[in-house]
C-alpha cells in the first residue's frame, strides 16, 4: 500500500515510531516555533521603528532581454504580429515513429498499479497507441480552428491563440477581452473546450469575451528564454506589451497553475490595467501569523469545521501526500537541465511522467487503479495531443526550468 512508506528520518532516538510521542514532539516543535516568532517580529518591529523604511520591491518593472546574445538597438527589434500556423515538419514525426517503435520497458511489479509512478505495463498500451492510431495531422487539424500567432517581445517569439467573439448583426454586445494562461505541464491547449463558451454571445448576457491564450516563454510554440531569470514576474509583464499590442490596455485574466501566479502577479503590479483575475488554482504561503491558528486549532479542533479540520489534520496525513507528490518540483525547481535531457530524448519517459499528473493530479485515489483513471476524464487523443505540444517542441526542459526561476520566491505575495 502507497501509505506504507518508511520514513527512516523519523525513527527518533533510534526507536522505532511512537505516534503520541511524535504528535507532542510535533506540537512542541509548534509552540517553540510561535516564541521564535514572537521575537522575531518585535525585534522586526523595533528595527523598523528606528531604522527602517519598509523596502518596496521594484525589481522586474524594467523590460529585460531574453533572447540570443544582446539587445538589439532600441527600435531594431521586430514587433510586428504575424499570423502562424501549427505545421510539424514529417521528419519529427518519422523520428518519434521510430523512437516508440524502439520502446524499451521495464515490467512493472506485481499488483503495483501507480503507487511507483506511471504502471508501465499501462505505458505500453499508451506508446503503442501513440505510435499506431494517434493521428497527429487530424490533431493539428483541431488546433489550427482557432487563429494563432506569434510576436517578439523581449527577444521571445511569444505565441498565442486569438479568438475573436462571432457578434451577429444588429446585436449591441460589450467585447471584453480575457488574456488566458495555462501551466505545467498543460498548455494554451488546455483552453480549447471553454473558448467557445466564452467567445460565443449568450442571448441572456449583454457581453462576449475576446480570447487570447498565450504559450508561456519556454512553453508549445513560444521561443525558449537563452538567459537566466526568466520567472513569473518577467512572464507577466511579457503577457502586458501583448495585450498592449492587441490594443487591449484594460483586460481581464484567467490563470490556473503557474498561470494563476503570473495573471495574480498582473493584478498586483498593474492594478490600473487589470480589470478582474479569476484563479482556478490559488496558493499562498502562510504568513507567520498562521502558526498561532495551527498550534490553536491542534489544542481545539472544534475551533474551525470538521472540513477545515481535515484540511490540515492530522497534519502528518498532509504532510506525507505532500512529500509523496513533490518531488517532481524538487528536481525542477533544483536540476532541470538533468531531469530535461532525459525526457527530450524519449517520447516514453516524457508521456509518462506528463500524464502520471493527469493521473493523480485529478484524483489522489487514481494511484490505485492499473491504468490511473486516466481516461475516466479525459481521452488518449486528447492527452497525448498535450504531450505533443511538448514533443514536437522540444520544449521540455525550457519548460521545467521555469520552476528553477521561480523556485520558492515569495517576493510576489506581499
Ligand atoms: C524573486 O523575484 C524577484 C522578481 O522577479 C527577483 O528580483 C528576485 O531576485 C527573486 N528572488 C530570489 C531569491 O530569487
Ligand atoms: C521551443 O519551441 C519553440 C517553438 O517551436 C522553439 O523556437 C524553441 O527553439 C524551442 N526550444 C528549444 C530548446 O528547442
Ligand atoms: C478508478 O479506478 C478505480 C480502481 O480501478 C475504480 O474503482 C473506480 O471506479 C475508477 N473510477 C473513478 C472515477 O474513480
Ligand atoms: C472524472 O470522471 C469521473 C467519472 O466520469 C467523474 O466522476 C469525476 O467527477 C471526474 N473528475 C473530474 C475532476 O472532472
Amino acid at each position: 500500500m502507497y501509505y506504507e512508506v518508511n520514513f527512516r528520518f523519523l525513527e527518533i532516538n533510534g526507536g522505532s515510531l511512537n505516534w503520541v510521542k511524535f504528535f507532542l514532539q510535533f506540537k512542541m516543535v509548534l509552540g517553540l516555533s510561535v516564541v521564535a516568532i514572537i521575537i522575531y517580529n518585535i525585534f522586526k518591529f523595533l528595527y523598523h521603528l528606528f531604522f527602517g523604511k519598509v523596502e518596496k520591491d521594484l525589481s522586474g518593472y524594467e523590460e529585460g532581454w531574453y533572447g540570443k546574445g544582446s539587445k538589439p538597438k532600441e527600435g531594431a527589434d521586430d514587433t510586428s504580429i504575424h499570423p502562424f500556423k501549427i505545421s510539424i515538419p514529417d521528419e519529427i514525426l518519422l523520428d518519434l515513429k521510430e523512437r516508440l517503435q524502439r520502446a524499451r520497458y521495464e515490467p512493472s511489479l506485481e499488483d503495483s498499479k501507480f503507487e511507483y509512478g506511471f504502471n508501465s505495463d499501462y505505458l505500453k498500451s499508451v506508446i503503442e497507441y501513440w505510435g499506431k492510431e494517434y493521428n497527429w495531422r487530424k490533431q493539428e487539424e483541431q488546433l489550427n480552428k482557432f487563429s494563432h500567432f506569434k510576436t517578439r517581445i523581449e527577444g521571445i517569439d511569444v505565441h498565442f491563440v486569438h479568438v475573436k467573439p462571432n457578434i451577429p448583426e444588429g446585436r449591441q454586445l460589450k467585447r471584453l477581452p480575457l488574456l488566458a494562461v495555462h501551466g505545467w505541464p498543460g498548455s494554451f491547449y488546455e483552453f480549447y473546450k471553454m473558448i467557445p463558451f466564452l467567445t460565443t454571445p449568450n442571448p441572456e448576457q449583454d457581453f462576449v469575451f475576446e480570447v487570447i491564450c498565450p504559450s508561456i516563454p519556454g512553453y508549445g510554440f513560444s521561443s525558449s528564454p537563452c538567459k537566466k531569470g526568466f520567472d513569473a514576474r518577467a512572464a507577466s509583464r511579457l503577457f502586458l506589451t501583448l495585450m498592449e499590442r492587441l490594443g487591449h490596455d484594460h483586460f481581464y485574466v484567467q490563470g490556473g497553475d503557474w498561470g494563476s501566479l503570473i495573471v495574480t502577479i498582473l493584478g498586483k503590479y498593474y492594478p490600473s490595467r487589470i480589470i478582474g483575475v479569476h484563479v482556478n488554482m490559488y496558493s499562498s504561503g502562510p504568513k507567520s501569523w498562521d502558526i498561532f491558528k495551527a498550534v490553536a486549532i491542534a489544542y481545539f479542533p472544534s475551533l474551525v469545521s470538521p472540513a477545515e479540520y481535515k484540511g490540515l489534520f492530522p497534519f502528518w496525513e498532509r504532510f506525507k501526500t505532500i512529500l509523496q507528490e513533490s518531488g517532481y518540483f524538487h528536481i525542477q525547481a533544483t536540476k532541470p537541465d538533468t531531469i530535461g535531457s532525459g525526457l527530450a530524448d524519449s517520447p516514453v519517459g516524457l508521456a509518462a511522467y506528463i500524464l502520471e499528473k493527469f493521473s493523480t493530479w485529478t484524483n489522489l485515489k487514481n494511484r490505485l487503479s492499473e491504468n490511473g483513471n486516466l481516461t475516466e476524464n479525459f481521452t488518449l487523443d486528447e492527452l497525448l495531443t498535450n504531450v505533443m505540444i511538448y514533443w514536437v517542441n522540444n520544449n521540455i526542459t525550457s519548460s521545467v526550468r521555469f520552476y528553477k526561476e521561480n523556485g520558492l520566491n515569495r517576493t510576489h505575495e506581499k
